[in-house]
């Protein structure tokens, strides 16, 4: 059994706590925000050097990749077609390429354009796949038809499978996204999307605190609504979820919809990694502010958050906090 970190450990690790935030403010200090967010990031990508784990940083993939590989099996058809939005630079996708059928055309949207041309090469490389739109823009674009590049997204319900992995934070509105990305599924079709659960996981919980401390300078209450949205649109009904398929019932759009809560975790080696992780959800600030409630997030509130150190498997030794993940599985019907 993992050791669990209660409020009286918590308390007695305050100076080692506390040690942490010094070292990660120094790390950070003078990186723009995006620099920042890389550093971030990268804890959750660190790759397992004994390969026994897809990332030590996180189980999510883990997690949701079975499921992805089953919707795969099910939903696309010899020669069909997948879309997958916010796509990254393809290292997702590379773990269930194999499972996708011969003839299968493969478009992409991505913003970043290193990921948008790295994923084009791996697509490249695949020889039972197609390259279909290579888009760069974001999920926004989807909405309107209009993108920053002269390529268009895919036809409306030309698409078999649709994939928003660890994406739909990037959405303004999340429910005009939905509408959007589900009007190109075909009937039949499928949308497979996985989001953190920001109310419970850790960086969702600092996220929270940072925001009711005034520290994003963006629209606060704005900001919490969105994750609110977030849950009620995506979430199991038991979760406060279940607000998706109404939604789009009223736009014109009939979907059946399951979705399942994974108890995922963020990964570290070091305090002073959960503390960086914090950083996940508040990519566009650069202030210390963050770092300091994430580190009395861990002190004070460390049993909601799920502190503890792993005592078997491969990642003996790491400390780890809650990232609960929700997969959302949407199937167009007609009409
Ligand atoms: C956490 S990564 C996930 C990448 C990929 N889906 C995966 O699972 O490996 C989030 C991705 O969303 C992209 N992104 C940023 N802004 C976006 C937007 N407005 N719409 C869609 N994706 C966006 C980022 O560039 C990044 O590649």
């Amino acid at each position: 059994m993992p050791h669990q970190i209660d409020r009286n450990r918590a308390h007695e690790l305050s100076p080692r706590i506390d040690e942490a935030l010094e070292i990660v403010c120094n790390e950070f200090a003078g990186l723009d925000t995006h620099q920042q967010y890389r550093n971030a990031f990268s804890r959750v990508l660190k790759p397992d050097p004994l390969d026994r784990v897809m990332m030590m940083g996180t189980d999510q993939r883990d997690l949701f990749i079975p499921l992805l590989r089953q919707t795969i099996v099910e939903h696309v058809p010899v020669g069909g077609h997948i879309f997958d939005i916010g796509a990254g630079d393809g290292q997702t996708f590379a773990f269930v390429a194999d499972a996708v059928p011969q003839g299968t055309t493969v478009s992409i949207a991505e913003p970043n354009p290193g990921y948008l041309a790295d994923y084009v090469s791996f697509l490249e490389r695949q020889p039972h796949l197609h390259l279909g739109v290579a888009l760069q823009g974001g999920v926004e674009h989807l909405d309107h038809g209009a993108t920053d590049s002269a390529t268009e997204p895919p036809a409306e319900q030309t698409v078999d499978l649709a994939l928003g992995l660890h994406m739909l934070y990037f959405a303004a509105d999340p429910q005009v996204s939905l509408e959007g990305i589900l009007r190109l599924v075909a009937t039949g079709g499928v949308f497979f999307n996985v989001i953190t659960d920001e109310l419970t996981g850790f960086a969702g919980v600092v996220q929270r605190e940072f925001i009711k401390a005034g520290g994003d300078p963006r629209d606060g209450e704005r900001q919490l609504a969105i994750l609110d949205e977030r849950r009620r649109l995506l979430a199991p009904q038991e979760e406060g979820g279940g607000g998706l398929a109404p939604a789009l019932r009223a736009a014109g759009i009939d979907v059946a919809v399951s979705a399942v809560r994974q108890p995922s975790r963020h990964y570290g080696h070091t305090l002073a990694d959960l503390l960086a992780l914090a950083k996940l959800n508040l990519a566009d600030v650069a202030s210390p502010l963050n770092f300091e409630i994430a580190a009395k997030t861990l002190r004070d509130r460390s049993e909601e958050i799920g502190l503890r150190i792993e005592t078997d498997g491969p990642r003996i030794g790491m400390w780890s906090v809650s990232a609960p993940q929700w997969v959302t599985r949407v199937r167009r019907n007609g009409g």
